[in-house]
């Protein structure tokens, strides 16, 4: 759904180095007490931490099952709900906003979910170090920060080089998923996965919404209004 850029609080661990894409701006976001409370007491259990190490993830979920990845979650109620039907899948969420963070984990509590854990960090970051190559069975990308005036372009988060990193983290047939009710980020999206060797488009151009990803309350309006809404789901060769 169409939002101001990224935003995230200073708490946020910082990306490594300045040369990646700056698809947010660090700003003080307005945590409420019970996302205060989540972020200090179920961190530790439903976090991890942003580490520049590659991700055991049959030792962090105890178990061997397909992984997933989402970028972007702002407040967890996809990805929560993605997770919540799907146990037999392991996901992992990203996402620099604090009150997002907060209210993801007090999703995962709140729903017992042993299969998704989250990381406040960058996620450019985690996908360069945390990530095993061809670990992944799928990457979602839900409405995607659009930037929407042309200088600011350079900042949005699926340009070439980081869609190359993320095709890199698939496994053979795995997906990455993008929405954007942003058509002119849709176009230039669908151009850089298509230019991508390493993966091939499932559709005709843009795909229809996969059952899987919910209708967001947002997105329900601006359907209604005839906004919109652009989904792109490619394999890996
Ligand atoms: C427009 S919101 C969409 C949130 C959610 N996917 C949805 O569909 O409601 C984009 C989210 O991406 C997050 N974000 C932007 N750049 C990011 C980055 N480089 N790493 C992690 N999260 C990022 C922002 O903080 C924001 O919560």
């Amino acid at each position: 759904m169409t939002s101001p850029p990224g935003t995230a609080e200073p708490g946020a661990t910082a990306p490594a180095h300045h040369r990646t894409v700056r698809s947010f701006v660090l700003r003080q976001g307005r945590l409420s007490p019970a996302q205060e409370r989540a972020l200090d007491e179920l961190t530790p259990r439903h976090g991890l931490p942003y580490r520049a190490a590659l991700i055991d993830f049959d030792a962090v979920f105890g178990r061997p099952a397909h992984r997933m990845l989402e970028i972007g979650c702002g407040m967890g109620e996809t990805t929560a709900a993605i997770a919540a039907a799907r146990p037999d899948v392991d996901f992992v969420g990203v996402e620099v906003h604090a009150p997002g963070v907060g209210s993801l984990l007090r999703q995962i509590e709140a729903r017992a979910l042993s299969n998704l854990r989250v990381i406040r960090h960058a996620a450019v970051d985690v996908v360069a170090h945390m990530i095993p190559d061809a670990s992944l069975a799928g990457i979602h990308v839900f409405f995607p920060d659009p930037w929407p005036k042309k200088r600011h372009h350079k900042r949005r988060l699926l340009q070439p080089g980081f869609v190359h990193a993320l095709a890199l983290r698939l496994e053979p047939a795995g997906y990455l998923h993008v929405a954007t009710d942003w058509e002119d980020y849709a176009q230039e999206v669908l151009a850089t996965l298509e230019a991508e060797p390493l993966l091939a488009n499932t559709a005709a151009g843009f795909a229809p919404r996969p059952a899987y990803r919910p209708l967001t309350k947002f997105e329900a309006r601006g359907v209604k209004l005839g906004h919109g809404v652009w989904d792109l789901v490619f394999r890996r060769r």
